[in-house]
């Protein structure tokens, strides 16, 4: 339930930046998408480009008409800490 979400730091999100461990933000909300990583219709370089980061705007750059926010619902973690 969302009371289990965790208020997420920007120093903890920047240590899952990895393949098999990658997180990002995403307008205020962290997402674990290491499952999706395989089907990003744009591949997974350039999924990865958001990984351990706020990935907010490259996320606006390169489709703002994709909802991140339904697709992302069930790997969501936490939220991204307002004072990181
Ligand atoms: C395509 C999701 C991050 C680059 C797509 C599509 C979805 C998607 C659903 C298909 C859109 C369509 O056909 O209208 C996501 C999600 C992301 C993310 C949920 C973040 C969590 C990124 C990032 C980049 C990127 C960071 C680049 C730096 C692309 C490109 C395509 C694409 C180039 C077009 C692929 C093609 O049609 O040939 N993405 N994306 N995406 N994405 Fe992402």
């Amino acid at each position: 339930g969302v009371t289990s979400l965790m208020r997420i730091p920007l120093s903890e999100l920047k240590k899952h930046n990895k393949k098999e461990d990658a997180w990002t933000a995403i307008s205020g909300k962290v997402y674990n998408i290491t499952a999706y990583l395989r089907f990003h219709p744009g591949g997974e370089k350039e999924l990865m480009r958001v990984a351990g980061r706020d990935g907010t705007k490259l996320f606006a750059l390169t489709h703002s008409w994709v909802n991140a926010d339904f697709m992302l619902d069930g790997c969501m973690v936490g939220f991204l800490a307002a004072d990181s």
